[in-house]
């Protein structure tokens, strides 16, 4: 008997899984021999691995330009015939150079290697366009400041042209760090929380070590599910895994941090699923926190914690916050195509001198509250110095101090 699933529909009706079956392996391997071949950089196979296990769901491959545009000028795409709008808010593209489009010609189909040379899929009935970096930067970031890290790391010294096309993944997309166990795909993610009978799935995205901040966003969040009545929520504890920029801490370290907090209680293991979201950083700000919240739905989660400056970081060049830090939560809680997933925006959280702990800011006694940002973090660790009792547990500490040691022993 098969049990039907509760949980939310993916977006477009049905999830897309790009990789294809087993019996199909042998005569693809032989096929792509067969092909122009195009070589994708560590990041691009990141992006084939989001669209092979369809978090972007409906989405196919790279964007052809129809969906580009749509997604660049709309931070959506219409489904076909009359099927309403799905919330796609980053073009996820593939750019390749002069030397590439002349190879590839007017054939239809593209081998698509891996950084190491290996063939990993085969991109179908292509379409090349031409890549205007400056207007994808401005439209995407919302300026074209210098020292954007996404943009100098793919698009900067990326081709003058983007190929789309349906994605066909020869196999499941690995990356032997010893962390493969952790990146559960959309359709396991499903599994395993009809597996756990969940009644409500809420998602948190970070890039950062938790802290008790963090936590009391995701424990009040499920004290207010079981308020509201629900039995059994599951909270995705949802560490983004591709590239971040160098200053972040690395993947690696944050899944060892991640591993402490449950240890040490923080959070409750027994209610807890914790994977690796297998997507690229962009430090987007409100366009990029739209994605991180779509692909949570093609995962099977309903609720979306958002709190302070999601996706943010400060400006390259000017001493401020690139984004207003409020602006994250308005926007997602207004974005169309996201009706569907009910978005739990939280104010920012500090440190309470008072009552020694980390606590909702309230303005009224402002000068109670201390802020402990990265670069505030670090410094602690770096000198040694313990952050205030109660900021995070001494288990997840310890792996950024060492963390933190290791680098300076560098
Ligand atoms: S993000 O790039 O993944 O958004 P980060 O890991 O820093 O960055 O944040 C994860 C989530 O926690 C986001 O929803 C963010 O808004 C929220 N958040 C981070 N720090 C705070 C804070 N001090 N108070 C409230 N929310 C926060």
């Amino acid at each position: 008997t098969t049990v039907r699933s509760s949980l939310i529909d993916p977006d477009g009706g049905a999830l897309v899984d790009l990789v294809a079956a087993p019996d199909r392996r042998a005569a693809l391997r032989v096929e792509a021999e067969q092909l122009p071949r195009v070589r994708m950089s560590l990041i691009d196979l990141q992006w084939a691995h989001v669209l092979a296990e369809g978090w972007a769901s409906p989405l196919r491959g790279f964007m052809r330009e129809e969906e580009y545009l749509q997604s660049l000028h709309f931070n959506c795409i219409r489904l076909p015939d009359g099927g309403g709008l799905v919330n796609m808010s980053l073009p996820i593209v593939l750019a390749i150079g002069d030397a590439d489009k002349d190879q590839i010609g007017d054939k239809p189909d593209v081998t698509l290697e891996g950084p190491d040379g290996g063939v990993v899929a085969i991109l179908r009935r292509v379409e090349i366009y031409p890549h205007n970096k400056e207007e994808r930067i401005a439209r995407t970031w919302g300026t074209t400041a210098p020292g954007l890290p996404y943009v100098d790391e793919t698009i900067t010294s990326a081709g003058n042209w983007l190929i789309g096309g349906d994605l066909e993944v020869l196999e499941p997309i690995k990356y032997n760090d010893g962390l493969d166990h952790y990146r559960l795909s959309p359709q396991q993610l499903r599994n395993e929380f009809d597996k756990r009978g969940a009644d409500a799935v809420f998602a948190f995205q970070l890039r950062n070590p938790v802290h008790n901040g963090h936590a009391l966003l995701m424990n009040d969040t499920r004290r207010r599910l079981l308020e509201m009545g629900y039995k059994n929520p599951i909270l995705l504890l949802h560490p983004l895994g591709g590239y971040t920029k160098a200053d972040d801490v690395p993947l690696p370290v944050r899944m060892e941090q991640h591993s402490k907090v449950l240890e040490d209680g923080v959070l409750d293991p027994e209610t807890t699923i914790v994977s690796i979201f297998p997507s690229p950083m962009h430090y987007a700000g409100p366009t990029e926190v739209q994605w991180h919240a779509k692909a949570r739905i093609n995962a099977g989660a309903n609720f979306y914690i958002v709190g302070r400056d999601p996706a943010g970081m400060g400006h390259p060049t000017e001493k401020r916050d690139l984004y207003n830090p409020d602006h994250g939560k308005k926007v997602l809680s207004m974005a169309p195509g996201l009706e569907k997933l009910n978005i739990l925006p939280f104010k920012v959280a500090a440190y309470d001198t008072v009552a020694k702990e980390m606590a909702f800011f309230d303005p009224s006694r402002s000068q109670d509250f201390l802020f402990i940002s990265g670069t505030k973090m670090r410094t602690f660790a770096k000198n040694g110095e313990n952050p205030p009792d109660g900021f995070m547990c001494p288990g997840g500490w310890k792996v950024l101090v060492d963390y933190y040691n290791s680098l300076q022993a560098e």
